[in-house]
């Protein structure tokens, strides 16, 4: 699948079979994460990849549907870094691009300043000096779906000036 046929198929997508996902194929989605781009190329991020079916259980407390997901990635990052948010976030983009690519549902969830960010961390051993900017649940979709709302291109596309 080309780059713009992924970004056009990518959706959040919530509904999952509870199959497992192949070690290799995580590696990929994480290898994407890893060649975003970040300010200053820092790479101040780490990818903590959960497979095991009671921490995922766990871990579900972010979002219930989340719990059949067949893996997880927990996306840290270091907050003294200036651009964390955003080298962040290009990472997360590039996963979540990826698992669409392999044909996988993933969707964004926010973990950073969530009541839960702190009892996730002491779940999976993140230093204290780290945030935990997102979860990215990656599942076999049981469906894929439709497109969801967005503004037309005409609404939001200024050319030279606003
Ligand atoms: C910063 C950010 C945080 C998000 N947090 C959540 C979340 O906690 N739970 C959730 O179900 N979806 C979350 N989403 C997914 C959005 O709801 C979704 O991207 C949006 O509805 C557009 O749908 P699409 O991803 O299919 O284009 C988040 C997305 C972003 C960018």
């Amino acid at each position: 699948m080309d780059t713009l046929e992924a970004i056009k198929k990518r959706r959040s997508v919530r509904d999952y079979t509870d199959d497992p996902i192949p070690r290799e194929d995580l590696k990929k989605i994480v290898n994407a994460g890893r060649l975003a781009p970040s300010g200053s190329n820092r790479q101040r991020w780490d990818f903590i990849v959960v497979t095991d079916k009671e921490t995922l259980q766990k871990l579900s407390k972010a979002a219930a549907w989340s719990a059949k997901a067949g893996a997880m990635i927990a996306v840290t990052l270091n907050p003294s870094t200036k651009y964390w948010v955003e080298d962040g976030s290009a990472a997360i983009e590039n996963m979540l691009l990826a698992a669409t690519a392999l044909g996988y549902g993933s969707c964004w969830l926010q973990g950073n300043a969530k009541p839960y960010e702190d009892e996730f961390k002491a779940l999976l051993n993140i230093p204290p000096n780290l945030n935990l900017l997102s979860l990215i649940p990656i599942g076999v979709p049981q469906q894929w779906p439709e497109e969801p709302d967005k503004k037309p291109l005409e609404s939001v596309l200024h050319w030279e000036t606003y």
